[in-house]
């Protein structure tokens, strides 16, 4: 009988892609995922996916032990047996103490072994012993996972590059993520095929530092970003490409020319700033600065005029002043962004900036959160606006929270809801389709279907 196997993903879309791996490389063991629905419920194996980048989203693991603790003993009162595992950039930055604080855990292990589960479930299940596996191995997990792809859906992550040598002085992925890798270039390749052979029609490349991507082609030469690019864009039923997360220093004419001339090349780039102040960029140990970025910025729209940003920010950096932090909104105002994610800075263990002078005081920082934030939402909901009377070709990739409507993503990502049952919503979920928006939201807009053609394909499903 199968195994159910729950998976509980926090953070980037690196955690989502190695969440879908793992379940990979658990199918051949008899473990099956259960939705998120059901979680943790009578599983025999539950995987927290975790993330280190700011304190809360670290904290947040050990009370969800706390809670899993309790499905685990439930389990055991039945005689039966719950492996309790954590993976992800806790896992690696702090495995020890994860199995210092949460005794009952099985299995820590990092982002960088998981291809080795089959080995660590043995013992894990054989003995009763705790199995620690948080290595940076030789051996590259991707040469052992398995090179078909189970996932379906009709937008997927593929990841092409891990890893950072940028060494940001308020980040940890270097610590957890280790040195930068790219994969080669025909395994992307075969596994982009693969995802589209499963029904994908959209698919995002990932990487810390995506736009530095310099693949092994096999024939003696590296291919950068656009290069691949390219390639992916021949690949018959890819409909649309992304990648994420880009350094601004990093983007070259080449990925600029790729936004001009490849057409499945969505219109959106996430380009993270961080500050708008010289001088945070400089204690960040940032590459650009604020002239590089707005110049960066400006090719671009150069080159594709209807490209849309979106940006991270950091507030309350040490030694940020008042006047640094206006140079960040005046960055904003005049960049315009359309949608953002914005932090408060959280000082991490072992990054240089947690042991700098003048710390800013948390309600500082908080004021500036809340003032940053008010500046992005409007500009989101402005371009949001804008797109009421246009037409725009979504993605519908699942269902909506009422009955009756899917939801999908507009070029923009944007969430888009469209009024939609019965068997056509059957057939249009994991389709592309032209809908005209007719209302817009900070968070979402409502399109209303347009020249539905009867005859569209089927869609795929991966066996
Ligand atoms: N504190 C706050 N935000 C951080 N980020 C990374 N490290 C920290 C930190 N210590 C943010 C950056 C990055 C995003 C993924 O998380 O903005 O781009
Ligand atoms: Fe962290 Fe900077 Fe690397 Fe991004 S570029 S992962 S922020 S160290």
């Amino acid at each position: 009988m199968a195994k159910k196997l729950h998976i509980k993903t926090y953070g980037c879309q690196m955690n989502v892609y190695d969440s879908e791996r793992i379940a990979e490389v658990l199918a051949p063991l008899g473990y099956q995922l259960v939705d998120g629905q059901h979680g943790p419920v009578g599983a025999d194996m539950v995987i927290l996916n975790t993330c280190h980048i700011r304190e809360k989203a670290a904290e947040k693991v050990y009370s969800e032990l706390g809670r899993l603790r309790i499905h685990k003993d439930a389990q055991t009162a039945q005689g039966k047996r719950m492996v309790l595992a954590v993976t992800g950039c806790v896992a690696q930055a702090e495995g020890e103490e994860v199995l210092r604080r949460a005794p009952y855990v099985d299995m820590v292990f990092g982002p960088q072994t998981y291809h080795r589960l089959p080995q660590m479930v043995a013992e894990a299940t054989r003995a009763s012993g705790q199995v620690l596996d948080t290595d940076f191995p030789a051996e590259s997990k991707f040469d052992a996972l398995p090179t078909a792809r189970t996932v379906d859906g009709a937008s997927a992550f593929l990841s092409i590059q891990e890893g950072c040598d940028k060494f940001c002085t308020y980040c940890v992925v270097p610590y957890t993520r280790g040195a930068e890798f790219s994969r080669p270039t025909q395994d992307v390749l075969e596994e982009a095929r693969n995802l589209v052979d499963c029904g994908a029609l959209e698919i995002t490349f990932l990487g810390q530092n995506v736009n530095n991507y310099h693949g092994d082609s096999g024939d003696g030469t590296e291919w950068n970003l656009a290069r691949l690019i390219h390639a992916a864009a021949e690949i018959d039923g890819l409909e649309r490409i992304r990648f994420t997360t880009s350094y601004p220093a990093e983007v070259d004419d080449a990925l600029i020319a790729a936004h001009r001339d490849v057409a499945k090349l969505m219109p959106y780039l996430h380009l993270p700033v961080q500050s708008g102040s010289d001088r945070v960029l400089k204690a960040m140990n940032r590459q650009h600065g604020t002239l590089a970025y707005r110049r960066v910025v400006d090719k671009l729209r150069h080159a594709r005029p209807d490209l849309a940003l979106s940006s991270d920010f950091i507030v309350g950096f040490p030694g940020e002043t008042d006047a640094d932090f206006q140079a960040t909104l005046d960055l904003v105002e005049e960049v315009n962004f359309i949608q953002a994610y914005s932090f408060k800075y959280s000082p991490r263990p072992g990054t240089p900036a947690a042991l700098m002078d003048d710390q800013v005081h948390e309600a500082v920082k908080a004021e500036r959160l809340a003032r940053l934030q008010a500046v992005l939402n409007r500009q989101t909901l402005a371009f949001n606006t804008q797109m009421v009377g246009q037409t725009s070709a979504v993605l519908l990739d699942r269902s909506g929270k009422k009955p009756g409507q899917l939801v999908g993503r507009s070029p923009y990502m944007q969430a888009v809801v469209v009024d939609v049952a019965g068997a056509l919503a059957e057939r249009l979920l994991n389709t592309i389709v032209d809908v005209t928006i007719v209302s817009a939201g900070p968070n979402s807009l409502m399109g209303r279907l347009i020249g539905v053609a009867s005859d569209a394909p089927d869609v795929k499903v991966c066996a």
